[in-house]
Parts: C-alpha cells; sequence; structure tokens
C-alpha cells in the first residue's frame, strides 16, 4: 500500500476538515503519482489521500479513518452528487455535476450539457483514473458523448499536459441548451470554462427579479445576464472584450428573438469611461468581470481594479436601479468585496442599499470547512440616492 507521513500541522488541517496537505507539511512519501496513499501522522493513520508528486498540493484527502475507502467509492460518490443535482429539479439543461472536493471527489469536474458531458481531471490521479471514470458515467447517466476538457492552466502545476479529446461517443461543435426560458448554443471544445459559467445561473434568475428599463451588461461572454434580463428591459447593451464572445451574444439574441440586445466588443474600462463622458444612464448594471487576483501577489491591483468598475457603474446608475455585481475571485474574500464596493459608493457621492448577498448556484456546493470553495460573490445594490 503506498503511504504519505505528514506533519502534527498537516494533521490538524486535516481534523479541521480540510482536504488539501500542502508539501511543506509532507515528511515522507513511498507511492506513484496518482496513488491513493494511506496517511500517516503520529504513528497512526488517519485516512487516505490522492498522491501528486509535482503538485504544491501533495496529498488530496479522500477518506479518514483507518480502513481504506472501499472499491465502490469514485462510482458511490459519482451516484451520489447525480442525485443530489437531479434533487434540486433545476430549471436548466446545462448545469455542474460533480463539483471536486465539494461532492468528495478532489479535482474532477463534471459538467452536464443536454445530452452530453463535459469533465475536467485537475490532478494526477483523477487523469489517472479517467477511463474508468467515463465508464462509470457511461452507465450512469447513458450520456450521447463525454468531452474531456483537460486545457485549464492548474494541470501544469500537477505536470499534466494540456489537452481536449472525446473519451466516449460522438461530442459536437455545437450544442442547444436551455437555461430557464432563454436557449444558448454552447461550444464545448472552445468555449470559457466548458463552455457557459454555469455557476452564475441562479444569480441570473436573482438579477431577473429587479432588472427593468435601460441594462448594461459588462463583461458579458456569450450573454449570460444580457439575454436573462432582456425580456424585462427596454434595451440591453452587452460589452464584453472577446470578439467571438460578440459573436456568440448576436446569434444567441437572435436565436432568442430578443432584437433589444445590442452587443459591443469592448474593453469594459473603456466603455464605462465612455458612457460616463456621453452622459448615459442605465437602470441596471451587471458587472461580472473574470477573476482579477488569480492569486494573493495579485489581490493589490485586483482591489484597485474592482473599485475603479464598480465607482463608475454607480455613477452611471440612475437613482432607484440597481447594480449586481460580482466576483469570481477566491483570493478577494465577501468582507474585503463589499469594502471595495462601500469605498466606491462613497466615493462616487452615492448611497446604496445592499438588497440581496449571493454566491455560486448550488450545484457548486460551498464546503463550510474549505474557505476555496466559496469563490463567487454576488452582490445586488440599490441605488437610493
Ligand atoms: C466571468 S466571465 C463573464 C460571464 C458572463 N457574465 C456570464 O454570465 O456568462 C468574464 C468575461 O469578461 C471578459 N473580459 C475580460 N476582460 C475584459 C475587459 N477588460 N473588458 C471586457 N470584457 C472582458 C471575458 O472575455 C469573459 O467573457
Amino acid at each position: 500500500m503506498p503511504t504519505a507521513t505528514i506533519t502534527r500541522k498537516g494533521e490538524d488541517r486535516v481534523r479541521a476538515g480540510h482536504p488539501w496537505i500542502y508539501r511543506s507539511d509532507v515528511i515522507e512519501v513511498n507511492a506513484e503519482p496518482g496513488d491513493i496513499a494511506s496517511v500517516t501522522a503520529r504513528g497512526r493513520t488517519i485516512g487516505y489521500a490522492l498522491f501528486s508528486d509535482r503538485s504544491e498540493i501533495v496529498l488530496r484527502m479522500i477518506s479518514h479513518g483507518e480502513d481504506p475507502p472501499a472499491d465502490s467509492m469514485w462510482r458511490d460518490r459519482l451516484a451520489a452528487a447525480i442525485a443530489y443535482r437531479e434533487s434540486l429539479a433545476l430549471d436548466a439543461t446545462a448545469y455542474r455535476l460533480v463539483h471536486g472536493e465539494a461532492d468528495r471527489l478532489p479535482s474532477l469536474i463534471v459538467d452536464r450539457y443536454g445530452d452530453h458531458l463535459v469533465v475536467q481531471a485537475l490532478s494526477q490521479a483523477v487523469d489517472r483514473r479517467l477511463p474508468e471514470i467515463t465508464k462509470m458515467l457511461v452507465e450512469l447517466l447513458r450520456p450521447a458523448g463525454i468531452l474531456a476538457r483537460n486545457d485549464p492552466r492548474v494541470r501544469l502545476l500537477e505536470g499534466l499536459e494540456q489537452r481536449v479529446e472525446s473519451l466516449y461517443g460522438d461530442m459536437p461543435e455545437a450544442i442547444d441548451v436551455r437555461e430557464g426560458a432563454v436557449r444558448y448554443r454552447v461550444d464545448p471544445w472552445r468555449g470559457q470554462k466548458t463552455g457557459l459559467f454555469l455557476d452564475q445561473r441562479e444569480n441570473r434568475e436573482a438579477a431577473l427579479r429587479y432588472a427593468r428599463g435601460r441594462v448594461l451588461d459588462a463583461f458579458s461572454y456569450n450573454g449570460g445576464f444580457a439575454l436573462a434580463l432582456a425580456p424585462k428591459s427596454e434595451t440591453v447593451l452587452a460589452v464584453d472584450i472577446s470578439e467571438d464572445a460578440v459573436e456568440r451574444i448576436r446569434a444567441n439574441a437572435a436565436r432568442n428573438n430578443l432584437p433589444n440586445v445590442e452587443a459591443r466588443a469592448m474593453n469594459v474600462f473603456d466603455e464605462l469611461r465612455e458612457l460616463e463622458r456621453i452622459g448615459a444612464r442605465f437602470d441596471t448594471i451587471v458587472l461580472d468581470p473574470p477573476a482579477f487576483a488569480k492569486n494573493k501577489a495579485a489581490v493589490p491591483k485586483a482591489l484597485s481594479g474592482y473599485k475603479e468598475i464598480n465607482l463608475r457603474a454607480l455613477k452611471l446608475l440612475q437613482r432607484g436601479g440597481f447594480l449586481v455585481t460580482c466576483s469570481c475571485s477566491y483570493n478577494v474574500g465577501e468582507a474585503t468585496f463589499l469594502d471595495v464596493v462601500s469605498d466606491a459608493a462613497a466615493d462616487a457621492h452615492v448611497e446604496v442599499s445592499l438588497v440581496e448577498k449571493r454566491a455560486q448556484g448550488r450545484d457548486h456546493p460551498i464546503l463550510v470547512n474549505v474557505p476555496e470553495t466559496y469563490y463567487l460573490k454576488c452582490l445586488i445594490l440599490r441605488r437610493l440616492a
């Protein structure tokens, strides 16, 4: 049996409910890359973990106690993750089926797009088991096709190459899916993430409760918020820097018969400045930028970026209007993000109330003992004066 011995500090972390053990807390390992190793601390086996010989996260706990995990562990956990999503009865045909650690399947992502699945293997252990996992997914879900979107950069930290390949069945270039009343055409091979920003689905539903008048959807990707809010709005201006994303917004707007959506390929920082210069005003604004702080060192610059876009958006917002503002940087916590937004309101000389504090959708669960799993913050604010 492969084995690993960890420090007292590592043991304390595991006992506090965190599944990751960093290199600095590993004393000795006798295991091959991707093995499941028994984890020993102070002479006792405290559990079992996925081993990686390259990553800073050397061990990812998958079970606790002296007994090794059952042979049926992978299948049982996949089935439990699928059953949980079914119990949510989501009003969508695209959603996350497996969210890594939060489904006790560390570093495995599985997203559903209609009859097709897109998987990501983000550690050596999951990468090695991908053929078995694919077989289990076929047995459990009978999909028409399974694609491996193994191109996230984090795979490089595991010493794994970036590759996108069909694992099973037929995987088309375009898949039609539905989210509430909106129909999207998704490119699972090349789209951002696995094709859509599935984690924002429930925030798009929430934003619809407040949307009205003239809407600005900044950092729109293929029109997620813009298309959801358009039926309740006079006009929608969707802005994204990617020409390809903007083409998709236009195609999706036509597909949904939403002629009030205008899409522009622009840098949001420039566009907000220009809109302010020409005296534009909006009743509803969405800010959903990419993660500005990809690591701790990037936090100060990220905070000034968040402040700038929120300040400019609040100036463009009519009194009584709503701002839906998001941050998907794990390194910027909820309290810090709230501070940034309140600083922006003070500098913009506007009064705002906090209407809702939200996170990623329920198909992307948060583990209370693993702060890294709470990455998406979404605040809904109302401008009072
Ligand atoms: C988190 S995604 C937005 C997801 C989208 N709101 C949705 O609901 O599907 C961030 C988007 O910002 C775009 N982006 C990144 N930097 C940008 C910039 N400076 N100006 C405009 N768009 C930018 C990316 O192309 C990406 O589509």
